[in-house]
């Protein structure tokens, strides 16, 4: 078989395998650091990044700026051990006072938990974390991370199943909300020995570098903006404020019962004073 039979039977393979899911990381996104530490393969369809030093990661970032919108992407976390890594997932506006919808995946010694910790930044202010055990091994295959931003509600997904909620409580409580910074989705790799790992006990073993995280298929349903002011037409589609289903609610619950390990509104350590949205319900 020549090259291009070979790629296109391949091609048909993963069609009937089903492994062509979603977007394109070729078309969808660029490397914005350290670009020979990132490869596409499966004709664009897969992406890995590697951390292979303390100071050489990877990430990417998407081609488009949007308004609202839903991210989605299948990834497979590093194996083994992982201390000291901090893989991302995340949306963020570019310059000052800046928003900000993330996912953090924060690495641990072999055979012990990864920590996924949830934030968002609305006006350069964040302080709102959430962490979580995953209820299944993230490193044993492709899991399913979606972030949902709507005028309504910003909600974070795995698998399909809401872990968390965060309304927007601007108007009727002055609670900072993303509404007007486009936003770019991103993620990478990189090392946070000193805090990501058991509280920065544990470093990495950089003899088991490289660090990879593999991804499969990047769905960006989202409400494009255009030139520097940002001319976006489709906001009305993701303007329903339907929230949650009774179902989906019932599913949050469950994981925030039995995997939340932290809740910044549940932190009264030091100063801190819980923001007024922690007594408003979220869903
Ligand atoms: C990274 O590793 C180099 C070489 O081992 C070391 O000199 C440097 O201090 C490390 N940097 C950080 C930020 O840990
Ligand atoms: C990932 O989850 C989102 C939200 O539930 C869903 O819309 C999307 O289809 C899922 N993607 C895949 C590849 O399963
Ligand atoms: C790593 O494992 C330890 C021990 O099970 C656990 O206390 C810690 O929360 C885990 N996660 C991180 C990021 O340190």
């Amino acid at each position: 078989m020549g090259k291009l039979e070979a790629s296109v039977a391949m091609l048909a393979l993963a069609l009937v395998l089903g492994l062509v899911s979603g977007g394109n990381f070729y078309d969808e996104c660029d490397a914005t650091w350290e670009p020979q530490n990132c490869w596409t393969y499966d004709g664009g369809n897969s992406l890995s990044l590697a951390l292979v030093s303390n100071s050489s990661g990877s990430m990417i970032r998407s081609k488009r700026q949007f308004i609202y919108g839903t991210v989605s992407t299948m990834i497979q976390l590093v194996k083994g051990d992982s201390a000291g890594t901090v893989t991302t997932y995340y949306t963020s506006s570019v310059g000052d006072d800046h928003d900000e919808i993330d996912f953090e995946f924060l690495g641990n010694e072999t055979g012990q938990p990864y920590t996924l910790h949830t934030n968002v930044y609305a006006a350069g202010v964040g302080d709102k974390e959430m962490q979580f055990r995953p209820w299944f091994d993230p490193t044993d295959g492709y899991h399913n991370y979606t972030i949902s931003w709507t005028p309504c509600t910003i909600a974070w997904y795995v698998d399909g199943t809401p872990i968390r909620a965060f309304r927007n409580y601007e108007h009727t409580h002055g609670v900072a909300f993303p509404t007007s910074r486009p936003m770019y989705a991103y993620s990478s790799i990189w090392a946070a020995e000193d805090w990501a790992t058991q509280g920065g006990r544990v470093r990495a073993d950089w003899t088991r570098a490289p660090f990879v995280a593999s991804y499969r298929g990047i769905d960006l349903d989202v409400c494009e903006c255009y030139g520097g002011d940002c001319v976006y037409t489709c906001a009305g589609a993701f303007g329903g404020c339907g929230g949650l289903t009774g179902e989906q609610r019932g599913k949050m619950r469950w994981v925030q019962h039995n995997y939340r390990i932290y809740d910044y509104c549940a932190d009264r350590e030091g100063s801190k004073v819980p923001g007024i949205e922690c007594t408003l319900p979220q869903y």
